[in-house]
């Protein structure tokens, strides 16, 4: 057994072994995806669960140097969704057999905002007969909000921590009040605490950001122990200042490899999390997101908001499907799915087995 074979098949993982698996090339890469799927195999299986994305509302009370939605992007035109629109995407998961929904908006925590989610997450389960998950991505609420919204009946929360390194998170955020570390990760910690499975993740090729930043973005996973992560490649959006930094970036390319490899490093880490196969990681290449499915990934996010809204919910450049309707979405990844020897998990929620087997799980 070579040098490197034997770091991928230890139990355990030092962030030197973590940078290893994230430089590696040829036939080492080749290993660490044999790796990888076999552990997916083992502890997953090829089934794909599908979380139907609803776009709610592209109005944002934050201004990440990033993001396409930022509050003082004047090129974007804000929406959202009726409620009407909301129950027909439910409507459509629910007879597609999705099993799942995931909404998601930019950051907004008024009254009034916070009451909508919670009756419309209340209507939903109605409507569904309790059929639908829910998986919330609505960014950093108070304790009690959160805690209302799982009472609603929503019973996963995404919150990418973006990046654990605290010197770069404030490179790639305003410094103020609403963009703080600390408040993020006590906003995860307030997300396990009312009772959801916490997901979380990181963007993948920032400038600035190193190979030592992404290992140690896969302890902080390990650390917090999450039950799902979503992470994909950064890409670039030209109404936002991060914009100016295109200089430093490493090819689209690369970032899609990088993206890969950090996936199925995450799989060896953390065996049997959910993982997603992100859509950013398909505005590079169009097989991305098979990609991420055959070495680590098992949970894809279709896009079913309603088509004239979708070019407005613009987080980065060549955001996919954003043209079409989600009926062709949904004959596609059927056919993509089945391409790569994976099956689509039809009306299961498809949980993290790690939250039904851990601690946290009442
Ligand atoms: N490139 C890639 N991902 C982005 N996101 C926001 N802007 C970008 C971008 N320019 C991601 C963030 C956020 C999620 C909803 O979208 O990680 O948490
Ligand atoms: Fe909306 Fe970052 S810009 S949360």
């Amino acid at each position: 057994m070579n040098a490197f074979s034997k770091i991928v098949n230890q139990e355990t993982f030092n962030k030197q072994d973590l940078i290893s698996m994230l430089n590696t090339v040829g036939d080492e890469q080749a290993l660490l995806y044999q790796k990888s799927r076999a552990v997916k195999d083992y502890y997953i299986g090829n089934t794909v669960h599908l979380r139907g994305l609803i776009e709610y509302s592209n109005v944002c009370i934050k201004d990440c140097l990033y993001c396409g939605i930022r509050k003082s992007n004047k090129n974007t035109q804000r929406y959202t969704l009726s409620d009407e629109d909301v129950f027909q995407c439910a409507l459509y998961a629910l007879e597609n057999n999705y099993g799942s929904i995931a909404i998601q908006a930019g950051e907004r925590t008024d009254q009034l905002y916070i009451s909508k989610i919670t009756s419309l997450l209340k209507e939903i389960k109605k409507l569904s007969n309790g059929k639908l998950g829910i998986t919330l991505s609505l960014g950093e609420q108070t304790l009690d909000t959160y805690k209302e919204w799982f009472d609603a009946g929503a019973h996963r929360y995404l919150l990418r921590i973006e990046t654990s390194n605290r010197e770069l998170y404030s490179k790639i955020h305003p410094n103020n009040r609403l963009h703080n570390f600390d408040k993020r990760i006590e906003a995860l910690q307030n997300i396990r605490k009312v009772g959801f499975q916490l997901g979380t993740g990181v963007m993948i090729g920032l400038p600035h950001q190193t190979i030592e930043n992404l290992a140690d973005d896969l302890l902080f996973l390990k650390a917090m122990d999450v039950d799902m992560v979503g992470m994909g490649p950064y890409i670039e959006h030209q109404d936002t200042p991060l914009h100016e930094m295109n200089h430093l970036l490493k090819s689209r390319q690369e970032r899609l490899d990088l993206t890969i490899k950090m996936i199925a490093t995450l799989r060896i880490l953390m065996k049997d999390i959910n993982i997603v196969g992100a859509t950013a990681l398909q505005a590079i290449d169009k097989m991305g997101r098979e990609k991420a499915i055959r070495y680590g990934a098992n949970i894809l996010m279709p896009n079913i908001t309603p088509g004239n809204f979708r070019k407005k919910y613009k987080l980065y450049e060549d955001k996919p499907c954003t043209d079409e309707n989600s009926v062709d979405c949904n004959n596609c990844i059927d056919a993509r799915m089945s391409l790569i020897g994976s099956r689509i998990g039809y009306n299961e929620w498809g949980d993290s087995r790690h939250f039904t087997n851990s601690k946290f799980n009442p």
